[in-house]
């Protein structure tokens, strides 16, 4: 691949935007490896002392200060109140400018924003080509609700349940029941409830994130994540939590999860998944690439959780550990998304 000027936006706003620096931090590292010239920005702080025409050239660290992910969800206010200019314009200072100047963006970015259509549809306005699915798909995976209707038209097996606004009644559909913000991540938002008084709990902690919720089925039983790129399945992960499920502390803090990848699966059943992701990558009407999450019962039933457009992209993410089972190293990988995306532009 000819060495390229890339730009690769991460933080923003979202609960997940720490995990995002630190993919950041590891595709700008991954891609200089690889000879080109990057520079990697906060969307949302952006860099006020640049000279905007020749940011290629700028040699300093752009990854200087990114630190490892803190055990709880970050302090967004907190964060927000950093922009000396109020913040009232989603990207930072010279964003967009700096974008202009690059051959590609790489999205690094996940959850809200990043992940929900919203910069993709801006980068498009701007004719700046960008990593990743296009605005159309990454909304329709952003809302787990219309993900969840795309699943049932086309029947892409996924859990009993609903979607509701959180000023209509809650309807019982047995216990235990999970209770998701449509528009969380990274397991934030996410409640299993033993009763009623734990659903109304859920319920009323939902309304700080979103005012809908997705009602299903809790699924006991194996976790399970595959990849898709350019329309064909990677390997699966097999994710095993050491304790309790695959929320916020258990994704990122290391040691937390035994993740298997190849999964150890009877080969009709690791078919049968890839096979899911791939059909539900279709439906879904996603480019380029996405994770798909899925549940096995103790019958072996699967059940598709929902679609990640922009998963985690750190060295040691689902995804490069799935790209690694078939031989694509981390940086590989980095450039692979880049030469799929720039494609089909
Ligand atoms: N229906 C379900 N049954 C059992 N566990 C679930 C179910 N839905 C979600 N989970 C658990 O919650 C986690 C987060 O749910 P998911 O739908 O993947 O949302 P996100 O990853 O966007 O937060 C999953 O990784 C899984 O461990
Ligand atoms: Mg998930």
């Amino acid at each position: 691949m000819k060495s390229m000027n890339i730009v690769v936006l991460a933080g923003g706003t979202s609960t997940e935007r720490e995990v995002s620096l630190i993919t950041g931090k590891g595709v700008y590292e991954a891609l200089k490896t690889k000879g080109h010239k990057v520079v990697l920005i906060d969307v949302y702080l952006g860099v006020e002392d640049v000279n905007v025409d020749k940011v290629f050239d700028d040699t300093r660290d752009w990854a200087a200060g990114i630190e490892a992910i803190a055990a709880n969800e970050p302090d967004i206010e907190k964060f927000k109140a950093l922009r000396k200019d109020g913040g009232k314009c989603f990207f930072g200072p010279n964003v967009i400018e700096i974008c202009q100047k690059a051959d590609v963006v790489f999205m690094g970015l996940h959850g809200a924003n990043g992940e929900d259509g919203r910069i993709q549809a801006t980068l498009d306005l701007y004719g700046i080509p960008y990593t990743g699915t296009d605005y159309i798909s990454s909304a329709i995976c952003m809302d787990k609700g219309i993900t969840k209707k795309f699943f049932n038209m086309a029947g892409i097996p996924n859990a009993k349940g609903y979607d509701m606004n959180l000023d209509e009644e809650f309807k019982e559909i047995g216990y235990p029941v999970v209770v998701k913000v449509s528009t969380g991540g990274s397991s934030v938002g996410t409640y299993i409830c033993k009763d009623r008084a734990e659903v109304d709990h859920a319920l009323n902690e939902a309304k700080k994130f979103d005012d809908k919720v997705v009602v299903e089925e809790f699924i006991r039983g194996r976790e399970f994540t595959c990849g898709v790129v350019d329309g064909k399945a990677l390997p699966i992960v097999e994710i095993a939590p050491k304790v309790g499920f695959y929320d916020f502390a258990n994704k990122y803090q290391a040691g937390q999860t035994n993740d298997i990848c190849p999964a150890v699966l009877p080969e009709d059943k690791t078919l049968e998944i890839q096979r899911t992701a791939e059909e539900a990558y279709k439906v879904l009407k996603i480019k380029n690439y996405a994770r798909i999450d899925f549940m096995m019962n103790e019958k072996g039933d699967i059940f598709c959780l929902e679609a990640n457009t922009l998963p985690g992209m750190t060295p040691t993410s689902l995804l490069p550990m799935e790209a690694a089972a078939v031989g694509i190293d981390y940086p590989s990988l980095c450039e692979k998304l880049i030469e799929i995306s720039l494609k089909r532009k």
